[in-house]
């Protein structure tokens, strides 16, 4: 949560910093600020609300200088106003700085602080880490900072700028992403790679417990003190990707991509003649001992996460629990070393799921992180790594990420069956077929779509929706329901369809939609029993289902069709309608489905 972006170089550093905010906006957008020295001091510019609030105020007002820093903020310590918002400074203006995280002692520090004088002007748990700066500042910035540092618990990534030492930027890092962009005579520092992607393609990832000290043509690292080397790797997403490309939002411009996606993901990792899948970083042999898996993920990675329980159990007789991040970190799992733990996250970054893996990974046989984002902490963190190759997101909302996830779980379901001796080489193979007909069947539903922006027109004013599934269509009525709530603040819920009679029922009436995904298959008859059941009680139904089931239309108001495709394949297609329709409904209702209210793209605070 929260973007940061620091430059130090010879070109405006202010235009720099506000051509990486944009990029990093879906990390926050509560409010904005920049900080720029030059000649000795440090001019600083701040604004509640979006992006655009801050760039109205910086219109006609120079910010003179090629070194500064800048902060999108997502608030968790006071509320989003231009007093709260970052940089923030101490007494004498002269110590600027930029915080992602929460410094958990922040009262009792600044409490001590204001009895030796210090005057805070912010709500905010950050400017306790400016004013401890000043306090030891005789002692040279480097030191200060690292002082200060030991003074503070929780999380952070931190970057300072000192009026003193106008060309040169220190950045921190504890729990909260920084990655520094290697120029040639400039050099970024930043949440994410895609805000300075444009002008280098070279980044180093600090780890936790690192500080960098960055001027325009040097970087060096220390962590607890000695210097360190830390690697630099080549980025191969392009800034175009990053880009609209014509599309109204990212997210459905990253909806529509979803086919290359797909492709992307799957192809080069497997051998369909041989009915073999690879994978790049992953032990085998280490697999084949494994008896047990658990599966670790939060929001629409843990939906991604939930529907290959179903597949690699069919597949490989291989006992799945998949658990919510966050619960997981503070319970007592039972995990053992025939145990394979995997991490699902799109943006590698997110905290519950790091900090739930720091307990675990040491008693597992085995750890995989499934990430889409190169050299983000998970990919770092775990024995081996699958990315999922879905190239930059960008909206708010996981879509082509979720897609590709999916993508790398039946690959890996396949996987672990032919390791496990239940899969031969022909059903392998035949699953290879079915994956790879999926990126020309989700162009298929592409084409379709203002079918079902017509439907969302119908719903848009509705203020409940239930969603239900069946076995592996569960989640994906999980992830529909996810999806609805956050693109378009309608409340939603999804269940497992068997539930229906256990609860949910009692809501049917005529305000509620129930949207079904019930494609022809094992559990098809138990579904149309759960439809028939709500329209007895006067029920109003969206129906997902395959294109050649006929007589859907005789129970559903509306029916949205996909391709035909053996069943196990059927989220693949599903998972599209329910983020269209989700899409749709919140542009219908005057959403900034990009940036919804509330939320960041990653998760980095508890
Ligand atoms: C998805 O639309 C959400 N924004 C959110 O649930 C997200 O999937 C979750 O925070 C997990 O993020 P990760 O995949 O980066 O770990």
């Amino acid at each position: 949560m929260c973007g940061i972006i620091g430059y130090t170089g010879n070109n405006e550093a202010a235009e720099r910093i506000i051509y990486g905010l944009k990029k990093l906006e879906y990390r926050g957008y509560d409010s904005a600020g920049i900080a720029v020295a030059d000649s000795g001091k440090i001019k600083r510019v701040r604004s509640a609300g979006k992006l655009e609030n801050l760039v109205k105020k910086l219109k006609g007002g120079s910010i003179p200088g090629t070194t500064g820093i800048g902060h999108t903020r997502w608030a968790t310590h006071g509320k989003p106003s231009d007093e709260n918002a970052h940089p923030h400074t101490d007494c004498t203006g002269m110590i600027t700085l930029i915080h992602n995280g929460i410094i958990e002692n922040y009262y009792e520090i600044r409490e001590e602080l204001k009895k030796k004088g210090h005057k805070f002007s912010s709500e905010t748990d950050t400017e306790v880490f400016a004013h401890l700066i000043e306090e030891k500042i005789s002692m040279g910035i480097e030191k200060a900072v690292a002082d200060a540092l030991k003074r503070i618990r929780g999380m952070y990534a931190m970057v300072i700028l000192y009026s003193k030492e106008p060309g040169k930027i220190i950045a921190a890092r504890q729990g909260s992403p920084l990655v520094l962009g290697i120029g040639k005579g400039e050099n970024y520092i930043a949440s994410d790679v895609p805000s300075f992607l444009k002008f280098t393609d070279k980044a180093l990832f600090l780890e936790d417990g690192d500080v960098a000290v960055v001027t325009k043509e040097k970087v060096s690292v220390t962590n607890g003190g000695k210097n360190v080397q830390r690697a630099v790797r080549d980025i191969k997403w392009t800034a175009k990707q990053a880009e609209k490309a014509g599309y109204p939002h990212f997210m459905l411009k990253e909806i529509n991509e979803e086919p290359q996606s797909f492709e992307d993901t799957i192809l080069g990792r497997f051998d369909e003649l041989k009915g073999r899948i690879e994978f790049e970083s992953v032990d085998d042999k280490k697999l084949a001992k494994i008896e047990r898996i658990k599966i670790v993920a939060c929001g629409t990675s843990y939906h991604a996460a939930y529907a290959a329980k179903y597949l690699v159990e069919k597949y490989s007789g291989v006992s799945v629990e998949v658990e919510v991040a966050s619960e997981i970190r503070y319970a007592n799992p039972v995990v053992d070393k025939k145990t394979l733990l995997v991490a699902v996250s799109q943006s590698g970054e997110t905290i519950d799921t790091i900090e739930a893996f720091k307990n675990l990974k040491t008693k597992a046989g085995y750890s995989l992180a499934i990430v889409n984002v190169v050299g983000s902490t998970l990919s770092r963190m775990l024995d081996g790594v699958i990315y999922t190759h879905a190239g930059p997101e960008i909206g708010v909302a996981a879509t082509k990420t979720f897609i590709s996830q999916l993508a790398v779980l039946y690959l890996f379901a396949l996987h672990m069956g032919k390791i496990k001796g239940v899969l031969k080489a022909k059903d392998v193979r035949r699953g290879i077929r079915n994956l790879r007909k999926v990126p020309g069947l989700i162009r298929l539903i592409l084409k379709d779509r203002e079918k079902i922006a017509k439907i969302a027109g119908k719903y848009k004013k509705n203020r409940d929706f239930l969603y239900y599934g069946r076995n592996i269509n569960y989640p994906m009525a999980l992830e529909g329901a996810l999806k609805l709530k956050e693109i378009s603040y309608i409340h939603a819920e999804g269940y497992a369809a068997g539930e229906m009679k256990h609860g949910p029922i009692a809501l049917v009436d005529d305000k509620v939609p129930n949207v079904f995904i019930a494609p022809q298959g094992k559990v098809y008859e138990k579904l149309i029993s759960n439809i028939q059941e709500i329209k007895a009680r006067s029920g109003t139904i969206i129906a997902v289902t395959n294109k050649s089931n006929k007589e859907m239309k005789k129970f559903a108001e509306d029916v949205i069709y996909i391709p035909d495709i053996d069943e196990d394949y059927y989220p693949l297609l599903a998972a599209i309608p329910m983020q269209l329709l989700a899409y749709y409904i919140g542009v219908k209702k005057g959403i900034d489905v990009d940036k919804p209210r509330n939320l960041a793209k990653s998760v980095t605070v508890e």
